[in-house]
């Protein structure tokens, strides 16, 4: 039994789809969310940029002594092997989501989408290499239209853009694709549509699959029955309920704290 909180971050609210299955499979765990709101997107920064906000991050969560941390983010995870070692569990997104992605290809070509900097790393490849053959396409305007309210099936700007960004998957004849980006489960509709019978891999859920694993098999489990979400963010809550309420697919009436993460 342990009682400490478990942390996760993202780089900004698309991590509560990750955070919706652990509250799922871990129903009694207390956990302290962090969005990098301030600093939203990741995606599009450089590689140290990216290894330098992520290390703020955790050492932010670590500061509230929490038993293990969840990488919600694709692209913040692709740094995790240049920070070195932690003292408690890190869990990204990237080797569960390749590992759920395995196991569901019969073909053995597996697809990834991401941000241009999680694509640009080559850290989906390295996990897949020797094991399937991989195609990773960037899709950098996915997560504007996704938080600007273009997500479902039908609507003529997402479907136009996912057409252009998807073409390629279809010629590679993947049957396995992993939506490398914490927005894109969103998009199942859409991407599902227009890649008709390639299984989607939700890499969020993926992620917290492992890390419900990981809380028993260690024994940390809370040993209370519900739990709660605590929020903090890098720029003014304004907004954060109806964004989080998309995410989290229900509606989310907690507040959030701000936090000055430039501090960690
Ligand atoms: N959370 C990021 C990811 O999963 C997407 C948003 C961003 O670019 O920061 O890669």
């Amino acid at each position: 039994m342990d009682e400490r909180r478990i942390g996760v971050f993202d780089s900004g609210l698309g991590g509560l789809t990750g955070l919706k299955r652990l509250m799922k499979l871990l129903p009694g765990e207390d956990v302290i969310y962090f969005g990098d709101t301030g600093r939203v997107p990741y995606g599009g920064r450089s590689a140290a940029t990216i290894a330098r906000y992520t290390r703020q991050d955790i050492h932010f969560l670590e500061s509230f002594s929490v038993k293990a941390i969840l990488v919600a983010c694709n692209t913040a995870s692709t740094v995790l092997p240049q920070l070195g070692g932690f003292d408690i569990p890190v869990l990204g997104v990237i080797e569960p989501a390749a590992e759920a992605a395995l196991r569901a290809t019969r073909n053995g070509r597996v697809g990834v989408i991401g941000t241009a900097a999680t694509v640009r790393s080559g850290a989906y490849e390295r996990a897949l290499a020797g094991r399937a053959e991989t195609l990773a396409v960037p899709c950098p305007l996915f997560v504007p239209l996704v938080e600007n309210g273009h997500f479902r099936p039908g609507d003529v700007v997402i479907e136009t853009v996912a057409r252009e960004y998807l073409e390629p998957m279809r010629d590679f004849g993947c049957d396995t694709l992993i939506l490398g980006c914490t927005h894109y489960p969103l998009l199942r509709g859409v991407i599902g549509e227009m890649l008709p019978g390639v299984e989607l891999i939700d890499s969020g859920a993926a992620a917290a699959e492992r890390m419900a694993a990981l809380i028993r098999s260690r024994g940390l489990e809370s040993g209370r029955t519900s739990g709660s979400v605590e929020y903090h963010l890098s720029d003014d809550p304004e907004g954060f309920e109806r964004l989080a309420s998309v995410f989290m697919e229900s509606r989310v009436t907690a507040g959030a704290k701000k936090v000055d993460i430039e501090a960690y």
